[in-house]
């Protein structure tokens, strides 16, 4: 087997369950996992918190000026096998996934001057490679010579049930018309947004997982990344 170590992109619509099995395929591999998307959503808990999203109203300009300001940093948990996420030394991977980020993080990652300031963060963290990064832009944008590139799909229904039963046991109040609305919305602006939309790379491999198990999708990924690594 060819020992050199490898990028692999995997990109796609929300909740595919991308992060679930990017966690594995990096555990049994010995890489390091990146949650791009945990960028977004800590950058838009900053907005939130720091008041650049009041009511619906969002002050763009400001969140703009705070920009270098912000750090965003990623820390290996040995309890849960997985990096948290950390806003200026603070660890928010809890604070991140509730349905209040995700209504707003389509409008915040769309930010231009944002995604040039995290693409550079996200291209130095793979300068070693030995990196599963998974988000919307990465085969295209944050790594266009990723050695393996996967672009997850899977019906709307799929997605938001599986985001409502997360939600759910993590014992937030949610209803499944909520979630369906926000996984429908986020799809349509992640994917007609100016600066970089999310698309699948001409030399991305799609994978629909509507109708996978979890073990199913980590064979198949593993079977293309053997592939790869033994070219
Ligand atoms: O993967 P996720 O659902 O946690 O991502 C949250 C949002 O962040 C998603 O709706 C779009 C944005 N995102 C992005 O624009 N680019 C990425 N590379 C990752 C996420």
């Amino acid at each position: 087997m060819n020992q050199e170590k490898i990028i692999i992109a995997i990109d796609g619509f929300s909740s595919t369950g991308k992060s679930t099995v990017a966690k594995q395929i990096a555990k049994h591999l010995g890489y390091i996992y990146i949650d791009s998307g945990a960028m977004y959503r800590a950058v838009t808990f900053f907005a939130m918190t720091q008041g650049f999203i009041d009511n619906e109203k969002f002050n763009i300009e400001g969140l703009i000026s705070k920009l270098k300001s912000i750090d965003i940093g990623f820390k290996f948990n040995e309890d849960l096998g997985f990096a948290e996420v950390y806003l200026n030394g603070e660890n928010i991977e809890n604070q991140i996934r509730t349905l209040e980020v995700s209504n707003f993080v389509s409008i915040v990652s769309a930010i231009p001057e944002l995604r040039q300031q995290l693409v550079l963060q996200q291209q130095k963290m793979g300068i070693k490679k030995g990196v599963v990064m998974d988000g919307r832009d990465i085969g295209t944008v944050v790594f266009p010579d990723a050695e393996l590139k996967l672009f997850m799909t899977a019906s709307a229904d799929t997605r938001a049930l599986r985001r409502f039963q997360e939600l759910k046991s993590k014992g937030e109040n949610v209803l499944y018309e909520d979630v369906l609305k926000n996984v429908q919305e986020r799809d349509y602006l992640d994917s007609t947004r100016a600066d970089s939309p999310l698309f699948k790379a001409d030399d991305a491999i799609e994978i629909d997982n509507s109708n996978m198990s979890m073990e199913e999708q980590f064979e198949t990924i593993l079977k293309l990344v053997m592939a790869v690594l033994n070219k």
